[in-house]
């Protein structure tokens, strides 16, 4: 049985890889920091789908949990999703310095250091996938977080295309920019998201499913459904301060 290890799995996206991944017959690693929460999502997929599961209990924004997962990666992974994050409350000089960053911490540090452990394994093996979850935002501008989520994008990019050579397509790395999911994120932010249009909501399945058939492609970047395709294509017309303007606020409304 194939292996996957996911970051934030207890929720939104991360859940949403982890029960298909599971209905797909790999067996998991499942990281969060809430325990008891990693036990029971860990029980239920044993359950319904009868793979194997295994909990990491580990707070990626501290250097103890980031080594543990470090060391758990090294082994058999076949399949990385690098998908835990969140956001901060309000615009980049109301949050506290420490709050942004530990965004960095989770959303580059982590995805960095996981994909630099896993793939000497994946390379020997001749076969692997890593998805660093990343985000639409990395597309426009919008502080501290669509700055993390660029780098994810860009990191993704460089570092597929660092082990093209050596992975002849058999080990890929993809970075998949979701738009709006309806998750724990925006109550976690404290996020007012009820202006936001139903046409801009994604389902988590056909995220994780777009994610996947896109990784099976060897796509370096996914953007799941087409309203998304069409914006991020647009962004590449827009002069750069305009297209600030236009995205430092999307989505920026504080409960
Ligand atoms: N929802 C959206 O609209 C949206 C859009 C684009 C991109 N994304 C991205 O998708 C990813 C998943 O977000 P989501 O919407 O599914 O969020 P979510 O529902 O809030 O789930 C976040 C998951 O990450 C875990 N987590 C958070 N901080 C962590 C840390 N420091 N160490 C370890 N685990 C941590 C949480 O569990 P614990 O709290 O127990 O640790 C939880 O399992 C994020 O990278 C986010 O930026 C989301």
């Amino acid at each position: 049985m194939p292996t996957a290890f996911i970051t934030g799995a207890t929720a939104g996206i991360g859940a949403a890889f982890a029960r298909r991944l599971a209905s797909d017959g790999f067996d998991l690693v499942l990281l969060a920091r809430d325990a008891e929460r990693l036990e029971r999502t860990a029980a239920d997929l044993r359950e319904r789908y009868g793979v194997s599961t295994e909990t990491l209990r580990a707070d990626l924004s501290s250097e103890e949990g980031l080594t543990a997962a470090e060391e758990r990666v090294r082994k058999d992974v076949d399949l990385l999703v690098n998908n835990a994050g969140f956001g901060n409350k309000g615009i980049f000089l109301d949050v506290p310095v420490t709050d942004e960053v530990t965004m960095l911490r989770v959303h580059c540090e982590a995805v960095l250091r996981l994909t630099h452990a896993v793939l000497p394994g994946m390379l020997d093996r001749g076969r692997g996938g890593v998805v660093n979850v990343s985000s639409v935002a990395a597309f426009g501008t919008r502080g501290t977080y669509g700055a993390s989520k660029a780098w994810v994008v860009n990191f993704s990019r460089g570092v597929a295309a660092d082990i093209a050579a050596r992975s002849r397509g058999r080990v890929r790395v993809m970075a998949l920019c979701p738009g709006f999911v309806r998750t724990e994120f925006h109550e976690r932010a404290q996020m007012d998201v009820s202006g936001v249009p139903p046409y801009l909501w994604l389902k988590q399945e056909d995220v994780v499913d777009a994610g996947l058939r896109d990784l099976r492609r060897g796509h370096q970047v996914s953007v799941p459904g087409v309203q998304y395709k069409t914006i991020v294509g647009a962004t590449r017309l827009i002069p750069p301060s305009l297209l600030a303007r236009m995205t430092s606020n999307a989505g920026r409304r504080y409960n």
